[in-house]
């Protein structure tokens, strides 16, 4: 029989990308080797060089050419002398819009050995999701400004709530929150404030809940919920938000577990009609390029993220343990978290162990 097979897009980028991705494709192709499937990569050095070369982030037919794969591994986008607007808006707002990746998710989850800003906080105390809607509600482009330079000049922009998109997302929550032990879905409002949107909100939760009579849920307005996330995130679950609440959330959350050298991301389009991204929160990180010290362990468990969205649970489960179990033991950590290992010794720690099993 033949081998299941997975073909992914791989777009290291810029700064530590360049030195990370690698690392997350050692790790892949050691966990492919040992539960038995096949990855097809295909490269594509799409970044601000390219900027520099041809005036694009990615040739006219970049998108074409990503919509074959089954999913995109993507490292950071960004460097000094090209305006992040251009090197975001060129690149990954096309890909997270054009392929209708409409979950964020971002997994917040304090490691062993990771160090926590919170005080006498430990593994078992930080352990949920972040669920960040990402193609509507307040990063919408419907608005303008009128009389500029006048006395009168005004502008607006709207937020935009769709039964579909709000109920889509909502959804997402719920089935995540249905793999976990604890069951549990919070939302993100502000219905005290925002009146006509966030109510819509709240009513959908309030009816996606419904079929869920397994999951617990409840809701806090935003500000006290990031006040919740600092002093009790031993409360959540599952952490659902609208665009703008989600991104708030998701920056957060992740602080609270620690290094931003660890964090990872998903950009999901969960029927699977477009290809989903993977990718590290951090960025191309400038001020350590070149060094090869950049902690690879974001760009390695979004590697885990997207084998769990390919269907290959085990293996994302075993690369998972895999860094818990290193890190417990005291193995190679970079200076982000207090050790002297490079970016290369953590990743081939990390593939060995996971080859061993
Ligand atoms: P950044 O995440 O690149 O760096 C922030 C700080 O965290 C720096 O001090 C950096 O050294 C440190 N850091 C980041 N990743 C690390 C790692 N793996 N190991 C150890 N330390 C790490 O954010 P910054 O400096 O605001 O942005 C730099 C560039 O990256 C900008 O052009 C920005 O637009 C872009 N960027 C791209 C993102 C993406 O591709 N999704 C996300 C965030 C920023
Ligand atoms: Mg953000």
């Amino acid at each position: 029989m033949a081998q299941r097979k997975h073909r992914i897009a791989v777009i290291p980028g810029d700064g530590i990308g360049k030195e990370t991705t690698p690392e997350g494709l050692r790790v892949l192709d050691a966990a492919a080797r040992r539960f038995g499937f096949d990855l097809e990569l295909t490269h594509y050095d799409w970044s601000c060089e390219t900027y520099a070369r041809t005036g694009k982030m990615m040739p006219d037919d970049g998108m074409d050419r990503l919509r074959d794969s089954d999913s995109i591994f993507l490292g950071a986008v960004g460097w000094p002398g090209v305006p992040d607007h251009v090197s975001l808006w060129g690149l990954l707002i096309p890909i997270r819009r054009q392929f209708d990746q409409y979950v964020n998710l971002r997994p917040c989850r304090l490691l062993p050995g990771a160090k926590s800003p919170l005080a006498d906080r430990g593994p078992a105390d930080i352990d949920f999701y972040v669920v960040r809607e990402n193609t509507e509600g307040e990063y919408s482009s419907i608005g303008g400004r009128m009389f500029p330079g006048t006395e009168r000049e005004f502008v607006s922009q709207q937020t935009v709530m769709t039964r579909i998109g709000v109920d889509r997302v909502l959804r997402y929550a719920f089935e995540l929150a249905m793999t976990r032990r604890r069951k549990k879905v919070t939302s993100a409002t502000k219905s005290n404030g925002i009146t006509f949107t966030m109510p819509y909100w709240d009513e959908r939760f309030a009816e996606m809940a419904k079929n869920y009579p397994e999951v617990t849920t409840d809701q806090f307005h935003i500000d006290i919920l990031c006040a919740h996330f600092v002093q009790h995130p031993d409360w959540f679950d599952v952490v659902v938000g609208s665009n703008l609440f989600g991104d708030i959330l998701s920056d957060l959350g992740p602080a609270v577990a620690g290094s931003i050298g660890i964090a990872a991301s998903a950009n999901i389009n969960p029927e699977k009609t477009f290809p989903s991204m993977f990718e590290p929160v951090h960025g191309s990180a400038p001020d350590i390029a070149g060094k090869w010290i950049a902690n690879p362990i974001g760009q390695i468990w979004s590697g885990a993220m997207m084998l769990e969205h390919l269907g290959e649970k085990e293996a994302a489960d075993c690369i998972l343990a895999t860094i818990e179990r290193l890190l417990a033991e005291g193995g190679p950590r970079t200076r982000d978290m207090g050790g002297q290992a490079g970016t290369v010794d953590v990743g081939k720690a990390i593939a060995e162990a996971v080859a061993r099993g």
